[in-house]
């Protein structure tokens, strides 16, 4: 009698375990509903863990030779996760806008391939680390090609000096409107940036004459470091910063438009020279920290790529000697750690 009721208690566990697997299914199954989040609650419990980790960490200072810089609340934070499927994360003061600076030059070298192919774009700038402070002087003389990479302020100010148009204004509404696709929505200048920009950028004014002696600038030095001026000046919050980096984490099209805005064929030329340049001087660091290909702006912003998975944005204003926001690194590099998203470790690209 006993061994009949144990019998039958077996029974009604193997059927209670049949029905569980295939109504909620195993973890791997699970894995797949998203490329981003193989388990969405985790992904969120390890932002939230590195937020509250890093919320109170107070290393670092603005940004200050902007005047409009040096004013912004220190204390905002913001981080925002779109995946390749559009699924969106955010936590914190994700609807600040606050200037995209640097992040900017990613998508003019995008546009910039775009209209000349990425042959072209390579000879006329370069793409080699320049191992010095992003507005470097020096860094112009000494390398070989002088623009050094399309993310150094030089190189850049060139990159910008490749976009056509008829004069000043078709070509600044052309990369606005190319960056406002790239966001999924319209995104405008933030006027006190650029007049604060504009009244203190010297430094980048002759940046672009000592270009102009090399013959490494393609357009007239004082219209490309308006323009240049502009584009660093366009608003962004989290949330847009996020969606643009998954733009480039889904070869090219816009996860939330479904648009191909970038030709996927540019994106590895774009990625490979984040790696490297990304973080100016404090790229190296990265790599070996990190290893995911990522942008910094001097606003605060920092965007970091997983490929073929998302992209992270955070938003915090204060910076390292380098120019990098402080917590935003640090957020990146903790989330990236925990959730194995490397670009150099097998595990992470699937071959372990
Ligand atoms: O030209 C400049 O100096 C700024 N508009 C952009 C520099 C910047 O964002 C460097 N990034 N970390």
């Amino acid at each position: 009698m006993f061994r009949i009721r144990s019998r039958f208690v077996s029974l009604i566990f193997a059927a209670y375990f049949l029905v569980a697997v295939v109504c909620v299914g195993p973890a791997s199954a699970q894995t797949k509903r998203s490329p981003v989040a193989p388990n969405r609650e985790r992904v969120e419990a390890i932002v939230r863990e590195a937020y509250d980790k890093f919320r109170s960490d107070s290393t670092g200072k603005n940004a200050d030779y902007i005047p409009y810089l040096a004013q912004v609340d220190p204390r905002l934070f913001g981080v925002a996760i779109v995946s390749t499927d559009n699924q969106v994360f955010e936590l914190g003061d994700v609807n600040y806008s606050f200037s995209i600076q640097s992040i900017s030059k990613v998508y003019t070298l995008a546009l910039a391939m775009e209209e000349l192919g990425y042959d072209k774009v390579f000879q006329r700038i370069g793409s080699e680390p320049t191992g010095r402070p992003f507005n470097s002087v020096p860094a112009v003389v000494d390398m070989p090609t002088h623009t050094g990479n399309p993310f150094v302020n030089a190189g850049a100010i060139a990159t910008t000096s490749l976009i056509s148009g008829r004069n000043e204004d078709e070509k600044w509404n052309k990369i606005l409107d190319f960056y406002s696709r790239v966001a999924g929505e319209k995104l405008v200048l933030i006027d006190e940036v650029y007049k604060s920009e504009a009244a203190t950028n010297a430094g980048n004014k002759a940046l672009a004459m000592l270009l102009a002696k090399y013959e490494r600038i393609y357009a007239d030095p004082f219209e490309s470091v308006d323009i240049y001026t502009k584009q660093c000046s366009v608003g962004v919050n989290a949330t847009q910063l996020a969606r643009m980096g998954a733009v480039l984490a889904n070869n090219g099209r816009n996860p939330a438009t479904g648009e191909q805005v970038i030709k996927s064929e540019d994106v590895p030329y774009i990625l490979s020279t984040m790696t490297m340049a990304g973080l100016y001087d404090g790229s190296g660091s990265w790599a070996w920290h990190v290893g995911l290909p990522a942008k910094s702006g001097v606003g605060g912003g920092i965007i970091a790529i997983v490929p073929g998975k998302g992209a992270i944005a955070v938003f915090s204003p204060r910076l390292d000697e380098a120019g990098n926001s402080v917590r935003a690194q640090k957020v990146i590099e903790f989330v990236a750690n925990k959730l194995d998203f490397n670009l150099f470790s097998p595990s992470s690209v699937g071959l372990k």
